[in-house]
């Protein structure tokens, strides 16, 4: 439970910890509160190395006894720490693309239960590849597409991977001049790990531009794919109206949570859900029907593509167990607590894990098996609604649920800006360059307990006051679409020449771009914004900035990394860099001369929006359309 709750500003997580029904449950706001949140100064300020049996060592730089036992100093210490979590971040993405590209397959076989749903988009995504589609059939294309896909993972050649020709002519040359255009996907990620091991690169400067090829591999690679691919199947998103918060649950059907990245799972569910035998055992045990609703990004990629209900993002995932009315969270990989487990315990809710790489005690492993989908949905279903019966006394915060409108691909951002006829950016960058827009912000990534629950809105609100549009991802739009920013009516929070820009086109202020690995979206939609022209001849040009301010999994890390390696810059809340002094100043601005971006760090919410707002009036300056 929670004693007061005065740390938690989010309303439906105080109302469901302050009920009888959760007062045994613990959640992360009483271990954070527990433990005071006070970390290892060495580890938080990167300088603690643990790559050896030499150390651990703990380094304090500038002083000469406190170096490694094998002489590394704090710069390597943190470039190496730094570079391995990008590379991590990078992994995450990149197993999920894989498993998306090998659904991707059967789906061209036409054995799976997917199909290819977006036709145009993946003659689109061929051309990039080489392959011709004139004249042959859709299944022969998505085929040879989605080998090629494959083969990206594995590519042992020093040619550049196929989609970072989508880039703009001068990133593309950048990245060769760098010699930091990534080959292989799979490759650059143990490039990375090779490099940080004990005795190999001890220059941070040089660790940084192998980091940088790693997160590139990410975002113009894995992530890419991933976004593209998962479109083709389960269909681009277009805007579409839904529901957000815990009050999308409901008493009277069977609630199934599903938590976590891959998409695959999620849309299986779906699909087993309308089944008449799931629907007919759900009535049996004296269930309406059959309520999914989603966590995290899993939460994301539906809401994108179907108006699935999101229940809560990261920070809320104890909390939605914690209602007492959730049947069964079904989770695969990334960003899921072990912790959901023991609040589970409390209830009839059971945690099933469906994915062999990612199980944890307390949860019931039923794997998911994507060359009979259906099949395993239907299992997971059949368990889930069983527990129905056994729900007791359960605590559902009816009012808070809130309307979002979503679903906006940098496709839909084309046409919705640029009307039917005429589909371009042209609109977006001419209300730019004439000020009604000031710039771009992107708003990604986690939610943490380290800041408060309203620091998305706080920034948000901030920016769009000084007409900045905003687009938004990951558990950071979940957020936002809590607090109300989602939805076209809020446009009234807009200064005065923004919000006109939404009322003309019915647009929220903030633009729901998808899940983390949509990121991928941002760099195709900046990339755009440039080549429409008038606003300069890169990324780097363009008024826009990005921020992951409450950062925690290591996969944010690697999408700031490639942001910024592509020309972004990025504010992030904290790194783990400040123990490391030329290090520390090489990521917030000795970066700036290589790619024209760099880190930014900033504690409070203001203070981030503010950033924000100097680095986008600054490229106006730069561009001479601040008049
Ligand atoms: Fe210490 Fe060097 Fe080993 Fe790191 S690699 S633990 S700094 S001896
Ligand atoms: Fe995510």
């Amino acid at each position: 439970g929670c004693e007061g709750c005065t740390d938690i500003t989010c309303v439906s997580t105080q109302q469901v910890l302050s009920q009888d029904v959760a007062k045994n449950v613990k959640t992360a706001y009483d271990r954070v509160k527990a433990r005071g949140m006070s970390a290892c100064l060495f580890g938080s300020s990167g300088t603690c190395c643990r790559n050896c049996n030499m150390g651990p060592c703990q380094i304090i730089d500038g002083v000469d006894d406190m170096l490694g036992i094998c002489g590394a100093t704090a710069d390597t210490v943190a470039a190496r720490n730094f570079a391995r979590t990008v590379a991590a971040g990078s992994a995450a993405h990149t197993d999920h693309a894989r498993e998306m590209v090998k659904g991707f397959i059967e789906a061209a076989k036409g054995e799976g239960l997917h199909q290819i749903k977006d036709v145009d988009k993946l003659k689109k995504l061929a051309a990039d590849f080489g392959i011709v589609t004139e004249e042959r059939e859709v299944k022969d294309i998505a085929l040879e597409l989605g080998e090629k896909a494959l083969a990206e993972f594995g590519k042992q050649d020093d040619a550049p991977l196929s989609m970072l020709k989508r880039a703009t002519p001068k990133r593309q040359a950048l990245w060769q001049k760098l010699g930091i255009a990534p080959r292989g996907i799979d490759r650059e990620v143990v490039e990375m790990m090779h490099r940080t091991h004990m005795g190999v690169d001890q220059e941070y400067h040089n660790l940084m531009l192998q980091a940088s090829r790693t997160a590139l591999s990410d975002g113009w690679g894995a992530s890419m794919l991933s976004t593209e691919l998962t479109d083709i199947m389960f269909g681009t998103p277009v805007p579409r109206r839904a529901i957000v918060d815990l009050g999308v649950l409901k008493l009277d059907q069977v609630n199934i949570t599903v938590h976590g990245h891959e998409p695959l799972l999620a849309e299986a569910l779906c699909i087993a859900a309308q089944d008449p035998e799931m629907l007919e055992l759900a009535k049996k045990q004296g269930a309406k029907g059959i309520n999914l609703a989603g966590v995290c990004c899993t939460g994301n990629e539906i809401l994108m593509r179907r108006g699935i209900p999101v229940a809560g993002g990261f920070v809320q995932q104890e909390i939605v167990l914690a209602t007492g009315a959730v049947e069964a969270m079904v989770v695969d990989v990334q960003c899921v607590m072990q912790s959901v487990a023991e609040v589970a315990k409390n209830f009839h809710t059971d945690i099933i894990t469906t994915n062999y790489r990612a199980k944890m005690p307390g949860g019931i492993h039923i794997q998911f098996e994507e060359h009979e989908a259906l099949n395993s949905a239907k299992q997971i279903l059949t368990h889930a609604i069983k527990n129905f019966k056994k729900r007791g006394k359960c605590f559902i915060p009816k009012e808070t649920k809130m309307d979002v409108v979503v679903g906006f691909s940098h496709e839909t951002i084309n046409t919705m800006l640029g009307g039917r006829f005429r589909a371009s950016y042209r609109p977006l960058n001419d209300n730019i360059i004439n000020g009604r827009i000031r710039g771009v912000a992107a708003i990604v990534g986690c939610d943490n307990f380290k800041l408060a629950d309203d620091t998305h809105e706080t920034i948000v609100r901030e920016l769009l006051k000084n007409n900045i549009l905003v687009l938004a991802t990951g558990c950071a739009a979940t957020s936002l679409g809590k607090a109300g920013l989602l939805n076209p009516e809020a446009a009234r929070f807009c200064g005065d020449s923004l919000r006109e820009v939404c009322e003309t086109v019915g647009m929220p202020p903030v633009l729901h771009m998808g899940s983390c690995v949509d990121n991928s979206r941002i760099l195709i939609a900046a990339t755009e914004m440039v080549r429409q022209g008038g606003l300069g001849d890169d990324i780097s040009d363009l008024p826009a900035i990005g921020t992951a301010p409450l950062w925690m999994s290591e996969k944010a890390v690697a999408i700031g990394q490639y942001f910024v390696a592509s020309g972004a810059q990025v504010v992030f809340q904290n790194l783990p860099i400040s123990g490391a002094k030329n290090f520390n100043k090489y990521l917030t601005e000795g970066l700036m001369g290589e790619v024209g971006a760099h880190w930014n760090i900033a504690s409070e919410p203001l203070e981030i929006a503010r950033i924000m707002i100097e680095k986008i009036e600054a490229k106006r300056d730069a561009l001479g359309i601040n008049k």
